[in-house]
């Protein structure tokens, strides 16, 4: 699926022998070659749950990881986190200039947008808005980039836990919670009561994924992790590990495990994907 998910985004991205080339390269550099894709995969997941062609799940989940890729190179800017590592590889802005890494990430999010509005396969105009709508929201001031705001202006200021979780549902939530939903309106007509299980199940596994990102940043080194380990205590964020400690926030990643689990309680096999889903976000070493 990962090399699936590659693929997609190659066919979507501008050769960069088309101007402006060095922006195309940035895009590139920026969106493939790398990441776990666990955007797509719930994509993936919720989209074959709820009766979706393979192939009909392709660009909703790649608008997904571009949208995350936007943010990732805005994230590592020296504005924000001042990271240099990401996917292994120097960060976008290390290697393009900061100007340019703006702009690589503004145009990823169009993009996103773009591929969806032209998708050949979802011919059915109120799916598109929808998907479009869903997108919008998870990545705009009351998602991820809201999310982002309450970060950035929460650097030396210990929040409190209730102002943690609003800061992690909307900074990496939103955004998984839409990827499941996109994968589930890839469907023609997706069951009801299906999509109110993978909202609720997305909606825990989001918070449990930024549990995990940040106790691995914490505990796990920058070879395996591929970005500047250590960084959230360097840079003065509040983190779970900050305001739980270590074992309580590993306690609560596994409650919310369960939480998303009780959302598929109801469901036989076809739900396995999201099980295993679920079980790597919050099992993952890197
Ligand atoms: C990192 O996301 C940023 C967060 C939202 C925590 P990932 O851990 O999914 O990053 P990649 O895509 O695998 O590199
Ligand atoms: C980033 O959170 C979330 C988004 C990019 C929206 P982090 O700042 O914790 O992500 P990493 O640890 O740099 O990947
Ligand atoms: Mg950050
Ligand atoms: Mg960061
Ligand atoms: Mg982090």
């Amino acid at each position: 699926m990962q090399t699936r998910m590659e693929l997609v985004l190659d066919a979507h991205l501008p050769a960069t022998a088309i101007m402006p080339t060095r922006l195309h390269e940035g895009m590139r550099y920026a969106a493939l070659g790398g990441g776990k894709r666990v955007r797509a995969l719930l994509s993936y997941a919720a989209g074959e749950f709820c009766g979706a062609p393979l192939e009909h799940i392709d660009v909703p989940a790649a608008s997904v990881e571009m949208i995350h890729a936007f943010s990732l190179v805005h994230d590592d800017l020296p504005c924000m986190d001042d990271d240099d590592l990401r996917r292994g590889k120097p960060t976008t802005h290390k290697v393009y200039g900061d100007a340019m890494a703006l702009l690589v990430g503004d145009a990823l999010q169009s993009l996103a947008f773009q591929i969806i509005s032209q998708d050949k396969l979802l011919n059915n105009a109120t799916q598109k808005l929808q998907m479009l709508h869903i997108l919008a929201l998870a990545s705009g001031s009351r998602g991820m980039a809201g999310g982002q705001a309450i970060d950035i202006e929460s650097i030396g200021i210990p929040l409190t836990r209730e102002e943690l979780e609003q800061m992690h549902i909307h900074k990496t939530g939103a955004l998984i919670r839409a990827a499941a939903l996109l994968g589930a309106y890839s469907a023609d007509a997706p069951d009801e009561e299906k999509v109110k299980a993978i909202d609720h199940f997305a909606k825990a596994i989001g918070l449990a994924f930024q549990v995990v990102d940040d106790i691995l940043d914490a505990e796990a080194d920058t070879q395996t992790l591929g970005k500047t380990a250590g960084k959230d205590a360097r840079n003065n964020k509040s983190t779970y590990v900050t305001i739980l400690g270590l074992s309580a926030a590993k306690q609560l990643a596994s409650e919310l495990h369960a939480n998303a689990m009780a959302a598929l309680s109801f469901y036989g096999r076809e739900a396995d994907c999201l099980r295993q889903l679920a079980n790597f976000i919050t099992q993952r070493s890197f």
